[in-house]
């Protein structure tokens, strides 16, 4: 990566607007454009947590989500289809290419789809809402588990549990029967299911051998040409909870590498979890980004960046925190 490429990707990205193109969605932290039989996906720098949008953009939070899920989708493709075409900026349409600096590293050309309104969430430990679930009823998501499971531990075999994908507000579990109605029936639910459970245990098995633990993570599929496709993101620190091997331990909650540091400094702020996000601090803002940028290269065996210095770094997160000032 060039030096320039690489201040432009430090330099964080809010929120993308070019008129000369459609603009077909903005996600929580997705933009999302037409680009013909296909779309551009622009992954931003915008953090949400608790489904809410945070004021604060994360400096190379969108590039390693977008370059995380090309490198994964290049890994499982024998598992199932993806809708991944191309990251490179001059296979978009010409309208984009003068975005070039804002684009290069953050988007993807991608197939467009018929998105399945489920959020596929498989589960390999028992942690976060699971493990509440489990210590109640001994059940998480109507999947009655063993006895004596402690925070954190790992499943006999991943488990997978769907939600609803809400465009507003919180996504809500869903039995296997309400989820096959939603995806349109139960064959569709059951391949939904194995595809899942495949791409964690290839993604979990990986990553384990690079010192990550993925403890659980969420996919989202669409319909492609009648046939099933893996869209959106995949096994990233957004979509998935990543806890470093080396300090993981059965009992308690593991430190990790995805929003979890965000979460547990919002809810020490006595965050209500309802907007207006708080503002963060430049500590958690550094942290994250820190987090995010180790995730990816732990995970890749390679640096996202190559020359951009501990200085270009740190000017750029002067530039973040001045956003909304
Ligand atoms: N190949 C695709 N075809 C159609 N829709 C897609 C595709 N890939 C991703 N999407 C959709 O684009 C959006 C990505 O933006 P994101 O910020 O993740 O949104 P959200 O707030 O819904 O999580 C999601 O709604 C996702 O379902
Ligand atoms: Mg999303």
């Amino acid at each position: 990566m060039e030096k320039s490429q690489a201040a432009a990707l430090a330099r964080p990205v809010y929120e993308t607007n070019f008129p000369e193109a459609k603009l077909l969605r903005r996600g929580k932290v997705r933009d999302v454009y037409d680009a013909g039989e296909n779309l551009a996906i622009v992954s931003t720098d915008r953090l949400s947590a608790f489904d809410v949008v945070f004021p604060d953009p994360i400096p190379w939070k969108g590039a390693v989500l977008n370059q995380l899920s090309k490198y994964w989708m290049n890994k499982t493709r024998h598992i199932v289809d993806n809708h991944f075409v191309s990251s490179a900026v001059m296979m978009l349409p010409e309208e984009f290419h003068k975005h070039r600096a804002v684009l290069e590293g953050r988007v993807s050309l991608v197939k467009k789809t018929e998105p399945i309104r489920l959020e596929c969430v498989v589960r390999g430990y028992l942690t976060g809402s699971g493990w509440s679930s489990y210590e109640k009823t001994g059940e998480v998501c109507g999947i009655g588990l063993r006895k004596g499971l402690r925070n954190a531990e790992r499943l006999d075999e991943p488990i997978f549990t769907p939600t609803t994908k809400e465009d507003n507000g919180h996504d809500r579990p869903v039995n296997a029967k309400e989820a096959a109605r939603i995806v349109g029936g139960e064959e569709t639910f059951e391949r939904l299911k194995d595809y899942s459970i495949r791409l964690y245990e290839c993604g979990a098995e990986y990553a384990l051998s690079r010192g990550i633990i993925i403890a659980d993570t969420k996919f989202e599929f669409g319909v492609l040409k009648g046939g099933i496709a893996l869209i959106d993101e995949a096994l990233t620190p957004d979509s998935s909870r990543f806890w470093p091997t080396a300090s993981y331990g059965v009992g308690s909650n593991p430190p990790s590498y995805d929003k979890q540091y965000v979460r547990d400094y919002v809810k020490s702020l006595g965050w209500n979890e309802e907007p207006p996000a708080p503002r963060l601090s430049r500590e958690i803002i550094e942290g994250t980004s820190k987090r995010y940028l180790e995730a990816y290269s732990r995970l890749t065996g390679r640096e996202l960046y190559y020359h951009a210095t501990a200085r270009d770094i740190s000017r750029e997160f002067g530039t973040c925190m001045r956003h909304l000032d």
